[in-house]
């Protein structure tokens, strides 16, 4: 996620494109930039803010009738300067801005090193400039041509925006899994990742699809597959405010989140799990894996829902790898003197990646020698610095102070980690490997039918919007879910609510149980399914109101709870990246109903850098 801005047209494009940087920094951004084409084409980037951009330009000359401004949500190489887009290849033909991953990029750029190419960044980005300007010159072909041909060999997702200082008067735009809108004004075109910078200019508008190549020249708009084969463009009229498009339609930034999460896991597994010939790759871990596959014990640390998370590690660590797992509050792991050797491994697990106990906790395991990694969302954060290594879960910015789309993130994470630590220990069959990988990869699209039943949980919601409290349940992997529903719901609906294991109801939890009691149960199909079954009578037993999360087709337990929440059938152990969803999802609704601030909650702040 990152924004990107392109103008050509009859007006100055600095004014327009600076405005419109501001309008998606909504979008998470930790550098911004701008390349304004006027005779030659000027490049002004800075690691920060859009206004640091402005401050850093405010002296300059920036006329020009063409130019294209980007701030960057970093995923390949932390925010700096020389990282921050708009970047020039080698020999200066183009300049180019791109949201998005190209998972190939390492393949690429050696073979560009191979014949003479030399970089400046780290950055994924500069690899495809100089790929299509390597392919312009050696083909002494169009720069449009270019750009198609050096498309075609991307593995990854791409909305970029090109210019060639041969071919003025001319942007060229490409879109594959990220998005892109075109604005069409009269003698004027605007690029942006969605209309929120547009709008203000004109409603007419197109949506770029997977594989499109736009060329503006000389007023003319052509739209083409990156195969060359010519497109009908497709007009729209917007018909959404500045703020609705911010959240991508839906009322709150959680709701557009929770929605998202198809596409982060799928951006989290993005140049890391391989399908076809099936291997995990965590490139993060790679010069620290002879130490975690050798690790004696695993210590995760975190904060709320990161620690929820480490909860589902823990479980999948043990059962995959067979490596002990402890997890640890990072705020009490602080503070109580724990006993660390230096073949432990600590993982630290953060979204924002600058809560002060994780950071603390993260400075006491390296004093005491043990190998530190983090798992993060926010590239160059203070956690990423201070750990040996790691992995960052790409979800894109998480706006809504409840976290949502973070979790199945870092939960797909230390899935990976899991699943490639037992093949590479040999406690995981190649067979058993090679399914899992085949079950992880089908996880977004039964998160989407998941959430296509999001009406049913608003249902749910109406009817219990008004309990004062709530219990969750869930035994093994669910456990975890059960804590991170009840967290959901009490940080956004301000009900008390409470996550249990389910058997442990009956020490104590169970003398909650009466008729106003709702109590959200995940049922989901595994060995200890009969117990769950049982638990569930014992709460009906005391007419207690149970509304479970069961597998697809189970009848035992719709025969038995007053409410069903159905996910796809997965491997029992991915499932908590199913079952979550509806907790998510009847969380929100009942917030909404009670009038809550769901994006901003009462007293909470999205990252708690103090103690
Ligand atoms: C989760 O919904 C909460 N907002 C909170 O518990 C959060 O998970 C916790 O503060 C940890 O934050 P981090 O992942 O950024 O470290
Ligand atoms: N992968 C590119 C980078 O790390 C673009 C990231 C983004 O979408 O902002 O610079």
């Amino acid at each position: 996620m990152c924004g990107i801005v392109g103008y050509i047209g009859k007006r100055q494009a600095y004014p327009i494109i600076i405005k419109g940087l501001k309008r998606l920094e909504y979008r998470g951004y930790d550098s911004a930039g701008v390349a304004i084409l006027n005779g030659e084409t000027r490049i002004f980037k800075c690691k920060g803010k859009v206004s640091d951009l402005e401050e850093l330009t405010k002296k300059e000359d920036m006329t020009g009738f063409i130019g294209i401004g980007h701030t960057r949500w970093a995923t390949h190489g932390e925010p700096n300067d020389v990282n921050a887009h708009p970047h020039a290849s080698m020999n200066g033909h183009f300049v180019i801005i791109h949201n998005g991953i190209i998972e190939n990029y390492s393949r690429l750029k050696q073979r560009l090193e191979d014949r003479g190419y030399i970089f400046k960044s780290e950055t994924d980005t500069e690899v495809l400039a100089n790929l299509i300007e390597y392919i312009y010159m050696k083909g002494n072909v169009s720069a449009e041509i270019a750009v198609r041909l050096a498309l075609t060999k991307v593995i990854g997702a791409y909305g970029i925006i090109v210019i060639c200082k041969d071919e003025k008067e001319q942007l060229i735009a490409a879109r594959k899994g990220s998005p892109l809108v075109i604005g069409i004004g009269d003698g004027e075109y605007f690029f942006a990742s969605d209309a929120t910078p547009i709008v203000e200019y004109t409603h007419s508008v197109i949506y770029m699809n997977d594989n499109n190549v736009a060329v503006i020249k000389n007023n003319d708009l052509s739209l083409k597959t990156i195969h060359n084969d010519t497109l009908t463009p497709e007009v729209h009229t917007l018909d959404l405010d500045i703020g609705e498009i911010e959240k991508g339609g839906f009322d709150h930034f959680m709701l557009k989140e929770i929605f998202e999460q198809s596409r982060s896991i799928l951006d989290t597994m993005r140049g890391r799990v391989v399908s076809d010939n099936p291997e995990i790759t965590l490139g993060g871990l790679y010069h620290v894996m002879p130490r975690l596959i050798e690790a004696k014990r695993i210590i995760i640390i975190g904060c709320g829902t990161s620690w929820h998370a480490g909860l589902v590690g823990e479980y999948l660590f043990e059962e995959f790898a067979r490596i002990p797992v402890e997890v640890e509050y990072a705020s009490e792991f602080r503070y109580r003197n724990p006993v660390i050797f230096k073949d432990d491994v600590v993982i630290a697990i953060s979204q924002s990646g600058e809560t002060a106990d994780t950071l603390a906790a993260i400075k006491l395991a390296k004093e005491a020698g043990a190998l530190v990694l983090g798992i993060c969302n926010v590239v160059g954060s203070s956690i990423p610095r201070e750990t040996h290594a790691g992995v960052y879960t790409h979800a894109g910015p998480e706006i809504g102070v409840a976290s949502t789309k973070a979790f199945t993130a870092q939960v797909t994470v230390l899935a990976m980690i899991a699943m490639h630590l037992g093949d590479k220990r040999g406690t995981l069959t190649k067979e058993e490997y090679t399914a899992l990988i085949k079950h992880l990869t089908e996880i977004p699209n039964k998160v989407d039918k998941i959430l296509s039943k999001n009406e049913e949980y608003k249902e749910i919601a109406a009817l219990y919007k008004n309990s004062n409290n709530f219990l969750y349940l869930g035994r093994g992997y669910y456990f975890p879910v059960a804590l991170e529903g009840a967290l959901k719901l009490k940080e956004i609906s301000y009900i008390h609510a409470e996550g249990y294991p389910a058997a442990e109801m009956k020490h104590g939890p169970i003398a909650l149980i009466d008729e106003k009691m709702p109590v959200v149960v995940i049922a989901v199909k595994d060995n200890t399914y009969d117990k769950i079954v049982s638990n569930i009578q014992e709460v009906k037993a005391r007419k207690g109101i149970v509304i479970a999360i069961v597998n697809e087709g189970d009848t035992v337990i719709k025969s038995m709870a007053d409410h069903i929440m159905e996910i796809p059938n997965s491997d029992f152990a991915l499932a908590p990246l199913l079952a979550v969803i509806p907790l998510q999802l009847l969380s929100y609704y009942i917030a909404v109903m009670r009038g809550c601030n769901v994006d901003q909650p009462r007293n909470l702040a999205k990252s708690v850098t103090v103690e």
